[in-house]
């Protein structure tokens, strides 16, 4: 494997067997199959469980890892195209990220969405541009509009739930402060229509998911037997609901502009998933997020803490999906 960019780069054939090599690892450690092998970690956007769930699967497996981002003491990093470098920034990323990639036989690297140009964020442009800079293997762990390291560890967690296709999954705006990126929605959103899902993205007017995003996971479910609907109504919506997924995201119709979006939310406090939400779900029905979550904004404290939640199992998953995805890409067996 030489990278591991979006779920869509892959059948479900292959999405299994990693996630069957994810649960051999953790019942049967293989601690030197990475041996001398280095994984480099760019991190140009916050991250807990990214940074650390990548540091544990190398370590597990026997490699090693370094880290690099801007809060560290490196040089100020300029990435724009054609500038006179007379201010701050010392140094180019175009000389940054190949001299980081060279030191590791892989490199993640993170780069979450600037929030500005939904064009740009949609195509994953700044993400394109830094791969195009190196030939090592790469994994996104995060880009503008991709999370597929999480899509994977979900995609774990729906089948230690077991959870069927066809089995019905809400992907459910939240209210959050923050205009969020697309990245975990719409990774969310084709990852549980590829695995054959009947999802329903439920948001309200004016957080539709962009048309490109949409059009996506129509494609995945059509391949896999799933389906794929959207409405702004949160009790016919819930009717029958097996898993809830929880996510913010930012209005794509006032992208870039936060002061207009501000306008539209104050009234969109009550998108905070509470135990009335699940009155009329199924019996059991969970409660995903990726993490990080806002209590008492995006979910209430008794969701997050009762039995509904498998935030944490999500959160563990990481760990063991990316352990697959490098056994995959950088053992020698
Ligand atoms: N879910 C996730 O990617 O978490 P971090 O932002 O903490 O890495």
């Amino acid at each position: 494997m030489k990278f591991f960019n979006d779920l869509a780069d892959f059948s479900v054939s292959e999405i299994k067997e990693l996630i069957t090599l994810a649960t051999k690892l953790n019942n049967h450690p293989e601690p030197r199959a990475l041996e001398g092998k280095i994984l480099s970690l760019l991190f140009l956007s916050p991250s807990l469980r990214t940074l650390i769930s990548f540091q544990s699967a190398m370590a597990r497996l026997g490699g090693g890892t370094f880290v690099v981002s801007p809060e560290m003491s490196i040089h100020g990093l300029e990435s724009r195209s054609g500038i006179v470098m007379d201010g701050t920034a010392a140094e180019h990323i175009r000389e940054a990220v190949p001299v980081i990639a060279s030191y590791g036989d892989a490199i993640g690297i993170r780069a979450a969405a600037k929030g500005e140009s939904l064009d740009d964020d949609l195509a994953d442009r700044e993400f394109s541009e830094l791969t195009s800079l190196i030939e090592t293997p790469y994994i996104n762990m995060e880009s503008a509009i991709n999370h597929p390291c999480q899509s994977l560890a979900d995609w774990k967690t729906l089948d230690d739930l077991k959870l069927s296709v066809h089995n019905k999954l809400v992907l459910s705006w939240t209210w959050h402060p923050n205009p969020l990126p697309f990245a975990v929605p719409a990774a969310t959103l084709h990852m549980a229509a590829l695995r054959g899902m009947d999802v329903t993205v439920l948001r309200p007017e004016g957080y539709a998911l962009p048309d490109v995003v949409m059009e996506k996971a129509r494609q995945a479910a059509s391949i896999s037997g799933g389906s794929v609907t959207e409405s702004d109504d949160t009790k016919s919506t819930m009717k029958d609901c097996q898993v809830i997924y929880a996510s913010s995201w930012a209005s794509a119709q006032y992208y870039g502009n936060r002061r207009a979006e501000d306008e539209i939310k104050p009234d969109l406090r009550q998108w905070c998933i509470d135990e009335p939400w699940f009155n009329q779900a199924a019996d059991n029905c969970r409660f995903m997020h990726c993490l990080p979550v806002r209590r008492g904004v995006a979910v209430a404290d008794r969701i997050l803490d009762g039995p509904r939640s498998v935030v944490i199992a999500e959160a563990k998953n990481r760990m063991l999906v990316q352990m697959a995805l490098l056994h995959k890409m950088l053992s020698n067996s």
